[in-house]
């Protein structure tokens, strides 16, 4: 097993719309930021955390370094992507040098990559005006590596593994902020958004997540290929998505509970609301049309998940009939089969945890 969770994640480019809708829906807040800062020198910086390959950070940027170039002419504006090693960053070199890209907007623009891990410092202590990070910030930094046979999803864990899975979760939390809060500069702020979670009484453990069927379709494909025989049981109960969508309370509890996060950091936003257009499901346009339901849904899927699934299941589970590759086809037909048969019963519900801080 590799160390982290994401590493080599795939055709994301071709499979981000909801990210890069989300990133859109929160372009007005980027731009805001860039708005207000007050930088301390001709340096400014302004980071992008968990990047991906191109476009939604492109998207993401843009906004933020118009408004920075416009304010600040005679500042060297420094702009950082951050990733794992494995990202993508041919492509994403492409995109911000193409046609479309922000690299050539002013000779004062330096482009920066960083490379690593969040939970640790990327860009210099100290030297940060703005950082954001969309739609990767639940990655945790481990797979919490037990087994938890019925479910891989941590929302739907009970008991000691889902106490253990919370811990690890504030944990990571946790150590994100504390790396942020030495990256920004007094004064400097932080945007981050991705999937949340909402207080439910009707749901296991009183919590309803972004997802949550999304999730629910996965346990039932992989199930269906351990009662096939083409998986190994054991291997699909050990597995388990690495990653936690926090509610809007357990993202305050983290600083609250750190004198040192608490010290570092105003809260400016901590919030869980619903997305705008497609709350109840995001392929609710695709209804009328079954399949192209249960393509869209399992091109999605595939996008953020095959690297996941590949790691963490079918390298494991693959017997000698049906390479690791063979299972992910096998998967994501049956997933996509699943989505055209049963169109809305695994919907696609989404909240988003929005959390802006600004550096003491
Ligand atoms: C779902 S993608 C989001 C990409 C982009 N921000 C967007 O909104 O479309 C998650 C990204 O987070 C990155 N990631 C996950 N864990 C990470 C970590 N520990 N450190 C840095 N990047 C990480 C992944 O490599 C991946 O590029």
């Amino acid at each position: 097993r590799l160390d982290r969770s994401t590493d080599g994640m795939v055709n994301y480019n071709a499979n981000s719309a909801m990210q890069q809708q989300s990133i859109v829906t929160h372009a007005n807040a980027i731009r805001a930021l860039a708005e207000r800062i007050e930088p301390s020198g001709d340096d400014i910086r302004i980071v992008d955390l968990g990047c991906g390959p191109g476009t939604s950070t492109l998207l993401a940027m843009r906004p933020a370094v118009e408004t920075l170039i416009a304010r600040f002419p005679q500042a060297t504006i420094h702009v950082g992507h951050a990733d794992v090693p494995t990202n993508d960053w041919n492509a994403l070199s492409a995109i911000i040098f193409g046609p479309d890209g922000y690299a050539t907007m002013s000779d004062k623009l330096r482009v920066e990559a960083y490379l690593g891990s969040f939970y640790a410092t990327m860009p210099p202590v100290g030297s940060v005006d703005i950082a954001m990070c969309f739609a990767a910030s639940h990655w945790l930094s481990r797979d919490p590596g037990f087994v938890a046979p019925g479910t891989i999803f941590f929302a739907d864990l009970q008991g000691d593994k889902r106490q253990k899975m919370d811990a690890l979760a504030q944990a990571d939390w946790t150590q994100f902020l504390n790396s942020r809060a030495g990256e920004l500069r007094p004064g400097g702020l932080l945007y981050v958004s991705t999937l949340g979670a909402i207080p439910d009484p009707d749901e296991i453990n009183g919590v309803c997540s972004s997802a949550r069927y999304l999730y629910r379709a996965i346990q039932v494909v992989a199930q269906s290929m351990a009662d096939d025989g083409l998986i190994d049981q054991d291997a699909l109960d050990r597995f388990i998505f690495p990653l936690w969508f926090l509610t809007a309370e357990e993202a305050r509890r983290a600083i609250e509970a750190s004198p040192t996060l608490s010290e570092a950091f105003e809260i400016e936003t901590i919030e869980v609301v619903p997305a705008e257009l497609t709350q109840s499901d995001l392929f609710i346009g695709l209804r009328d049309d079954p399949k192209a339901y249960g393509e869209a849904y399992s091109g999605y899927v595939r996008g953020f998940g095959e690297s996941s699934l590949l790691k963490y299941l079918f390298n494991d589970a693959a017997h000698e009939t049906h390479s690791a590759r063979d299972l992910v086809d096998i998967f994501f037909e049956r997933y996509a089969r699943l989505n055209e048969e049963n169109v809305g019963t695994y919907k696609f519900e989404t909240w988003y945890l929005n959390v802006q801080l600004r550096r003491t």
